[in-house]
């Protein structure tokens, strides 16, 4: 790192990604095949207005992972001060496990350290232990359970944060 900039490079030298992986800002072209993606991951998906609102920030916005011209995940995030959250993250079934995520959210923590960001935030559901997993991996920690937080099914939230600071990798 050259300076006190932080940078958010989650590499450690195993990470595979496609050569020709691009990370993007989301457009409207792109919500069809998201919510396609939506509704295919979650039991309890976003709905399309809610995709079309991530779009119109600046306080909020969205990326994503294109490859070979194919949208193969996603990622939303909020902003409130100097607080963010990750408020959406996924990756196409068969491009999984080739650091996909790993790209969307280290352009995301980059998006909001630019704009002052000590911490980011999320929920995850406590069967999830794919994403927790993903989470763990890369810094965050678990604050505390939300109790039947989520709808379809029902179950509790962990809220994980992340601290975002000039030495934090
Ligand atoms: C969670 C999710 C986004 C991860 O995407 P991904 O592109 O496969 O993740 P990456 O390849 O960047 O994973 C990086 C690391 O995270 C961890 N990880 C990812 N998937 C994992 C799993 N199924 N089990 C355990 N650890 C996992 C691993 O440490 C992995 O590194 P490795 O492959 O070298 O072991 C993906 O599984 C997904 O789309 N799940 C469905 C949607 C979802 O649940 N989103 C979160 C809602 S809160």
């Amino acid at each position: 790192m050259e300076n006190h900039k932080r940078s958010f490079a989650l590499s450690n030298g195993t990470a595979k990604p496609a050569s020709d992986l691009v990370i993007r800002p989301m457009a409207d072209g792109d919500i069809d095949a998201i919510l396609d993606m939506e509704n295919a991951v979650f039991s309890d998906p976003w709905p399309r207005m809610a995709f079309v609102e991530q779009l119109k920030g600046p306080y909020w916005g969205a990326i994503v992972a294109e490859h070979a011209g194919v949208v193969i995940g996603y990622a939303c995030y909020l902003v409130v001060a100097d607080e963010s959250h990750l408020t959406n993250i996924a990756v196409t079934p068969e491009h999984r496990r080739k650091s996909v995520a790993k790209l969307l959210l280290e352009r995301i923590l980059q998006i909001v350290a630019d704009l002052d960001c000590t911490l980011i935030l999320l929920e995850v559901r406590p069967s999830n232990r794919e994403a927790i997993g993903f989470y763990e991996k890369y810094g965050f920690d678990l604050l505390y359970r939300r109790p039947n937080y989520y709808r379809r099914p029902i179950e509790d939230a962990l809220v994980m944060v992340r601290h975002l600071t000039d030495n934090e990798d």
